[in-house]
């Protein structure tokens, strides 16, 4: 059955002439989605796709999930919208539950509607809360599309601003695979975390906040050495820097924990949250302990912060999260797709690393001369598109699979998508590739 009245072709030249030549897609022949149920998507003419990449994590609760539909829907037949400058049940019960589903002193939130916003606004209350002006963030990041966000994203793909704002230092990124001092762990006594001091010692009394993801995910899945993220807590307490976790991606039971900086033991001043939250609606904001947020009494509003069906939306996340355990859930079948992504290395040279915890997995493919394998990627997701499986591609280089999956992936589909990896790895006529394929983006 058709569902679609444009065909692919006819809305890759509306793209071409009315959208900005920055927006690229995947694919060289790209589908058109037009439903979603679970972990599915459905293209033009009805053909099923395993989401593995839920819109770049956000639909971990699964494409247009009942429960979650049910109550934004009647929210929206009721009041669709209020800005924060008025008093609405949902935003509130909102920020009370975020508090709750959050550890710690993370209690008070402020509500905006994009990530790249959320940090933004991070930033701002952590240079209200210090006084200060600089910030740093970690050679792999990506933050945001704001001035600011533009700025602390460190990889080179996505920067575009060729005069980015000069308060933002960064150091070297947690990537013991490609240890840029070529240097062991744990003999290493993590040396990259000893670049955050240095930054700090060269600008004394500059520096308001250090801003990370817990784990890496567009710089390719990277997980940090066990000890990093304590060892740059200990460093920015010494010299009265905050610190911002990044919870974009690795936020709401994504890695197999409630939040991605819960792996390590320590507490952040301010979190930010976006994508998951929503499941799909677009809501975001940055929570912050009350010691820090109680700095932040000029006026602030957000026109669309709170807006009532977003927060319901969100709402609906949390209990059902809460529910069905997604945390535990996202642990279990992680473990289990991890375990086949290791002996799918084993069998393909190609694989240099597999990375990632819970449902956020990475693996990186690297030639045989260590060159980045991004056209044999490009050719992987092609080959699983056709397989009816879809997969994303992250780090510097766009060499790493990314796998992201809704967390209510059943064990049949986690099957599907290994035994899919599995055939199009088999597949992969890696002489071919560059002539047959090409570069995709
Ligand atoms: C880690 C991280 N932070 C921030 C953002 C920006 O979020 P948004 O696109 O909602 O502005 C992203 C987007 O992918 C992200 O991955």
């Amino acid at each position: 059955m058709t569902e679609q009245t444009l065909t692919p072709e006819k809305l890759l030249a509306l793209k071409a002439q009315y959208l900005m030549p920055c927006v690229y897609h995947f694919y060289r022949k790209p589908m058109v989605i037009v439903r979603g149920e679970g972990c599915h998507v459905y293209d033009q003419d009805g053909k099923a796709y395993l989401d593995a990449y839920s819109g770049v994590g956000v639909n971990n609760c699964g494409h247009c999930n009942p429960a979650i539909v049910e109550r934004t829907t009647a929210q929206l037949h009721k009041l669709q919208h209020m800005t924060t400058i008025y008093l609405t049940e949902p935003m509130l019960k909102l920020a009370a539950a975020l508090a709750a589903f959050l550890p710690g002193k993370l209690n008070r939130s402020f509500f905006c509607t994009s990530g790249s916003e959320a940090n933004e606004g991070a930033l701002l209350l952590a240079k209200l809360a210090t006084g200060k002006n600089d910030f740093i963030a970690l050679s792999r990041s990506l933050h945001g599309r704001t001035y600011l966000t533009a700025g602390l994203t460190g990889i080179a793909f996505w920067r575009s601003d060729p005069q980015p704002p000069q308060n933002i230092h960064f150091a070297a990124s947690p990537v013991c695979s490609q240890c840029p001092y070529q240097l062991q762990y744990p003999a290493c006594h993590i040396r990259c975390a000893d670049e955050i001091e240095a930054i700090a010692e060269q600008q004394p009394q500059r520096i308001a906040a250090f801003i990370a993801e817990p784990i890496n995910g567009n710089g390719g899945i990277v997980v940090p050495p066990d000890g990093y993220f304590e060892k740059v807590q200990a460093i920015l307490k010494k010299h009265g820097i905050l610190m911002i976790m990044d919870e974009a991606q690795t936020g709401f039971c994504r890695t197999g924990k409630r939040f991605g900086f819960q792996h390590y033991a320590i507490e952040p001043d301010i979190v930010t949250v976006c994508k998951a939250l929503g499941n799909g609606l677009p809501i975001s904001a940055f929570i912050a302990t009350d010691a820090v947020a109680e700095c932040y009494t000029r006026p602030g509003a957000s026109t669309f912060g709170g807006n009532p069906v977003c927060a319901e939306a969100a709402l609906g996340v949390l209990a059902f999260m809460q529910e069905h355990e997604l945390d535990e859930k996202a642990c279990v079948t992680g473990t289990l797709i991890r375990a086949r992504l290791l002996r799918l290395q084993r069998q393909h040279p190609l694989i240099r690393e597999v990375r990632g915890r819970g449902l956020m997995l990475g693996a990186e493919l690297v030639r045989a001369d260590g060159s980045p394998a991004v056209e044999e990627l490009d050719a992987l997701l092609e080959h699983l598109k056709d397989l009816g499986v879809l997969v994303g591609k992250t780090g510097p280089e766009r060499n790493v699979l990314t796998l992201m999956p809704p967390l209510v992936l059943s064990g049949a589909e986690a099957k599907y998508l290994c035994t899919s990896l599995e055939q199009a790895f088999a597949e992969l006529a890696i002489t071919e590739v560059p002539t047959v394929i090409g570069r995709v983006c």
